[in-house]
Parts: structure tokens; C-alpha cells; sequence
């Protein structure tokens, strides 16, 4: 959906019907737990080197993934991770039109800091930062922090004021004091505020009823696993409507994993040597077991179909040769999405074959504009 008004983040405010947003470049693996060699390699060449690709191709957005840890298993799954700010900043400094987001936890991540360092990369990019806020998810990462997390839905109370606050910090003019339950401030500045005076995108990707009423209150877009097709049109207008009932206009995106290649035998050859032969198998676990999934629980299909997710994050997997997968991004339009994070396992050259022979098909479907 295209905002007439925009006057920032243009690139996510644009007229394409299926907007597009590369997932995961700041992490060893990307989004993949898998052992094969060409998993990708997370080095700053790597991650100039997809930004401006994606930049020349007309993507709306980098997203990253915020990470203190790794996941374990034989690659310790997304161990080397680039903190996403300064990140964000680079790629922003390496770049023209593309949103580059940053991914803050909220109850780690001081709003004042926060705020300074945001506004500080949004004045790099000319009025291309984003934030993704998260409220938390890995205990262990708070464990690092020697934060104990509140309850699930405590923290978004905690959300709340956190952008209460960083949104006071880029509007007001004047020093302010903030008293909330959990955040109390005294005579409060900050400048400059981000770049052009409005507000950067805001996302978030919270699964929950209140993670989900977070993201429709406060954000532009909000992101939502694909896990049953035939309720999603219907959650997608209730976020939207969530959101609209509070004056908000949202987008809603949401995960996939990309195999694409000449012929879909080969893709789905390769999706099955990397994600099902290679996967990484003790990583894969701990994901499972992470998110609350006990395999000897639930029947071994339903377990193998999870297994099948994880390995991607959660990703929903496209597979298939290049109509395959644009036919794919149309069915994501028509069950009402309005974008997708785009992820594959080694971005590089398989981002290069997308642009090709890919985003040409979606033109030709009317999902997205040329660059
Ligand atoms: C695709 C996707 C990406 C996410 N990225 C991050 C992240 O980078 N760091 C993080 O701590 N949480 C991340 N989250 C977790 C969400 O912010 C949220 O905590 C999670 O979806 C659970 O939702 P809930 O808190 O409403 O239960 C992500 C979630 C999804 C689905």
C-alpha cells in the first residue's frame, strides 16, 4: 500500500503490492540451521555486498535478526551476530533508497540510548532507519544481561512505555518528565530528533493476542508467521482493523525461506539436501525446545513438519523453479499480505538468480514495480 503522504522510509511506503524485505544478513547462517558449506558467512563484505545488490533491485528493506547467543549444534546456528544499530548505520552510510532496520530489545536496550543511536543513523541515512522493537523471547539472552524477563504480557506493558519514551525523545521540543510503571524519567532532551522531524517505520513481530494488539497500536508493519492459510485472510483483516480502530494504518508481512532454481526438481533437491539432509540437527532441537514444542509429546508427522520449519526459523519455505516462486508470492497477495522477509541460504548468489529470473515474473504479474 502506497502512503501519498510519506515523506521517509519511501522505499516501504511505495505502490508495490508485494513489498520485499531480505532477512538475517547480520547472522552466521542467515536464517538456515544447516551444516553445509555454503551456509552464509556473515562478514561485513558479505553484508555490503547483498545490501547494494538489493539497493540496485528496487528491495524495500533489510531486516536483521537481535541476537546475544547462538543456538548451539554443530554450527552453534546464528553465533556470530552483528549488533543490528551500528549495522543498520553501515549499511545506510553503503546505500541510496533501501530502509535498513534496526532490531532493539526493548527491556535491554535503554530508550534514551536507544533513541540518541537511532536518530543518529537515521541522519546517515537521510531518513532510511527503521526499528523493529521486540519485548523479549530467548530467556537465556536476558540470563546474559542479568535481567530476569517479566511476565509475557508485562513485557509489552514495558514495550509500551519503552516507545512511549523513545517517541517523546523524537517529538518533543521541550524537556519532559515520564512516570510509568515500570520506566520513571526526569527532565528528559533529545536531539537531534531522526532525520526530517517524522517518525521512523516501526515494526514488530509479536505472535501473541497482545504481541499482536503491540504491533497494530504502535506500528507500521507488523510481521506474522503463516501457520494455517485458511485463518490468515481473516487474522490479517483483524489486525488491520485492530489497527484502524486506533487511526493506524498497518502492513502486514510475513517469513519466508527461498529455494529457487532452473527446474523445480532441482529446487526441491536442494531444499532437501539443505534443510532436511544437512539440517542442523541439535540446533534445530533447541529451537523446538526454545519455543515450547515437546516432539515426543505430538505426533511424529506434525513434529517432522516443524522440524522442516525451524530449520528456516519459522521461515515458510518457497521452493520451486522461477514461476513456481513467483506464483507463491502471488498466493501470499491474495491471502492478504502485504510483504514478505525474504531469506535464502547462501543470499549472495541466490539473490542474484532471484533478481533475474524471479522479480522480472512479479513484474509481469503486477506484484512489484521495476526498480
Ligand atoms: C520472523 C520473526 C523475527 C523475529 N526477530 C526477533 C529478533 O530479532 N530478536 C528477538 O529477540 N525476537 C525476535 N522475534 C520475536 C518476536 O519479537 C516475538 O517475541 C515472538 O514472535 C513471540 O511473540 P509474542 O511475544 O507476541 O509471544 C522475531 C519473531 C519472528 C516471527
Amino acid at each position: 500500500m502506497a502512503r501519498e503522504t510519506a515523506t521517509r522510509n519511501l522505499s516501504m511506503f511505495n505502490n508495490n503490492k508485494m513489498k520485499l524485505g531480505i532477512f538475517a544478513t547480520n547472522c552466521s547462517s542467515g536464517i538456515t540451521a544447516t551444516t553445509v558449506p555454503e551456509r552464509w558467512e556473515a562478514s561485513w563484505e558479505n553484508n555490503v555486498k547483498i545490501a547494494r545488490m538489493a539497493d540496485d533491485a528496487g528491495i524495500e528493506c533489510m531486516i536483521p535478526v537481535a541476537r546475544w547467543r547462538g543456538y548451539g549444534g554443530e554450527t552453534d546456528f546464528e553465533g556470530e551476530s552483528f549488533e543490528t544499530i551500528t549495522w543498520a548505520t553501515g549499511l545506510l552510510a553503503a546505500t541510496r533508497k533501501i530502509t535498513v532496520f534496526g532490531t532493539v530489545h526493548a527491556p535491554l536496550v535503554h530508550p534514551l540510548f536507544a533513541a540518541k543511536q537511532l536518530a543518529t543513523a537515521d541522519h546517515v541515512g537521510q531518513g532510511r532507519m527503521g526499528l523493529n522493537i521486540v519485548c523479549g523471547w530467548n530467556f537465556d539472552e536476558f540470563d546474559m544481561f542479568g535481567e530476569a524477563p517479566l511476565d509475557h504480557d508485562e513485557r509489552y506493558v514495558y514495550g509500551q512505555e519503552w516507545w512511549d519514551v523513545v517517541r517523546k525523545v523524537w517529538t518533543e521540543p521541550d524537556a519532559f518528565d515520564y512516570h510509568g510503571k515500570h520506566i520513571q524519567l526526569e527532565n528528559v532532551v533529545g536531539a537531534p530528533k531522526p532525520y526530517g522531524g517524522e517518525l521512523p517505520a516501526v515494526m514488530n513481530a509479536g505472535g501473541s493476542d497482545v504481541g499482536r494488539a503491540f504491533g497494530a497500536s504502535n506500528c507500521d508493519f507488523l510481521f506474522t508467521s503463516l501457520r494455517d492459510e485458511e485463518k490468515t485472510p481473516e487474522e490479517i483483516v483483524a489486525n488491520k482493523k485492530m489497527a484502524a480502530d486506533v487511526g493506524k494504518d498497518i502492513q502486514v508481512f510475513t517469513n519466508s525461506l527461498i529455494v529457487c532454481r532452473p527446474t523445480r526438481k532441482e529446487a526441491e533437491e536442494y531444499y532437501d539436501y539443505a534443510c532436511r539432509q544437512n539440517r542442523d540437527a541439535e540446533a534445530v532441537e533447541r529451537l523446538l525446545s526454545i519455543r515450547g514444542i515437546e516432539v515426543d509429546k505430538i505426533p511424529a508427522g506434525y513434529v517432522e513438519m516443524m522440524r522442516d520449519r525451524f530449520v528456516g526459523h519459522g521461515l515458510y519455505p518457497l521452493v520451486g523453479d522461477p514461476d513456481d516462486v513467483a506464483g507463491q508470492f502471488q498466493h501470499l497477495l491474495d491471502l492478504g499480505f502485504d510483504g514478505t522477509r525474504i531469506s535464502w541460504v547462501d543470499f549472495i548468489p541466490e539473490f542474484e538468480f532471484f533478481a533475474a529470473e524471479v522479480l522480472p515474473r512479479m513484474e509481469r504479474l503486477g506484484l512489484r514495480e521495476p526498480a
